[in-house]
């Protein structure tokens, strides 16, 4: 029965009744001949408001105020969790739509409970990756350490070697919690962009001069794809999107040909904005991989095969930064011919 309410149930049953006892009496009194429709009127009448008022109380006393409980508790529970909901009285309320706001109230119950479980699996991926990014420095750190007060501390051939070892353990360890730093302020949103005019151009030679020496040690080249005679001015946070200049030309020394390497920076002009393309020679992305590169700690297999350091924070990070300058960054690789990484920028 929809919007069924008590008064609503117990009339309709009183009048079941009455309707019974009438057939009932009908029928005897045909039987016996002694039919007196004025006691047929009163006894209906009587019954009718006996049934009615009956039916009403143990209604309302035993089970439409348990639910009226059931339903103020849900009612508190919204009101706790800060969601604005009107009071509204109890009394006016049919069964319908108080069924109509359990239901309302379970799925969303069922949406924060399918994001806790979300965010659960997350912890427990990060904390996986962090201890085991951060296990080998340290088991090779505590190695070394051993083996100087073992006696090596005293044999010349090794106790500078390995005090080096040791500090670049450390500084892997000291990059890894950087790196998690700046991811958790990315993450959490606690960076405040600083946004200002600058080339772009200025800014990409600069990071090719600091990452010169890397650069060279791996017999690796930058060199940008074109003479851009006049400076491209864009508007943007200076700092981070250094970050993302060096993270991108990092990679692509990295990841480069194994032989002699080279890497583009190329610039367009794209009405509102500015595409930033880092195009390098390298080994490339297999297409399945593709689509994973900007997960956090993800590694391509044949990265991870061949031991090269890193710890796959490096373009979440990127992908981070220039989201939260609301604008996108893509990639696009061949296995064996080499990778581009664009990304946009507002115009200035
Ligand atoms: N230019 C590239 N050429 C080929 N593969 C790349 C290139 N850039 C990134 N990759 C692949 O994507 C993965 C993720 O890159 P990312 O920069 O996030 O991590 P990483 O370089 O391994 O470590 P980190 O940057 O944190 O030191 C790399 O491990 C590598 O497999
Ligand atoms: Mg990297």
């Amino acid at each position: 029965m929809k919007n069924a309410s008590p008064s609503k149930l117990s009339f309709s049953n009183a009048l079941i009744v009455v309707l019974f006892f009438t057939i009932i009496y009908s029928t005897i009194s045909i039987l016996t001949s002694g039919f007196n429709w004025l006691i047929l009127i009163v006894v209906d009448l009587l019954l009718f408001v006996f049934v009615f008022y009956s039916f009403k109380y143990t209604l309302e006393k035993f089970i439409y105020q348990k639910i009226r409980l059931v339903y103020k508790t849900i009612y508190n529970l919204k009101r706790q969790k800060g969601v604005k909901v009107e009071k509204r009285e109890f009394k006016t309320e049919s069964i319908e739509s108080i069924n109509q706001e359990v239901l309302e109230w379970g799925e969303t119950k069922k949406l924060e409970i399918e994001e806790l479980k979300k965010n659960e699996l997350y912890r427990r991926d990060f904390l996986g990756n962090i201890y085991h990014e951060l296990k080998t420095p340290i088991f090779n750190i505590q190695g070394y350490v051993l083996t100087l007060l073992d006696g090596g501390l005293e044999d010349p051939t090794i106790n500078r070697e390995y005090l080096l070892r040791t500090e670049k353990s450390i500084n892997r360890m000291i990059a890894i919690v950087e790196d998690l730093e700046t991811i958790s302020n990315l993450e959490t949103s606690q960076i405040s962009l600083r946004i200002t005019k600058f080339d772009i151009i200025e800014l990409t030679q600069e990071v090719f001069e600091f990452l010169e020496i890397k650069a060279r040690k791996k017999k690796k080249e930058f060199c940008l794809a074109d003479k851009y005679d006049k400076p491209i001015m864009v508007k943007a946070d200076k700092k981070w999107i250094r970050q993302v200049l060096v993270n991108l030309l990092d990679n692509s020394i990295k990841y480069g040909a194994s032989k002699q390497g080279k890497t583009k920076v190329s610039f367009f002009d794209m009405d509102e904005n500015i595409l930033i393309e880092i195009t390098d020679d390298g080994s490339g992305i297999a297409p399945n991989e593709i689509p994973r590169v900007f997960e956090r700690f993800y590694r391509t297999e044949s990265a991870r095969n061949k031991e090269k350091s890193g710890t796959g924070l490096g373009l979440a990070i990127v992908k981070h930064i220039i989201e939260a300058h609301d604008q996108t960054i893509n990639v696009r690789s061949r296995i064996d011919v080499g990778t581009t990484f664009g990304f946009t920028l507002r115009k200035a």
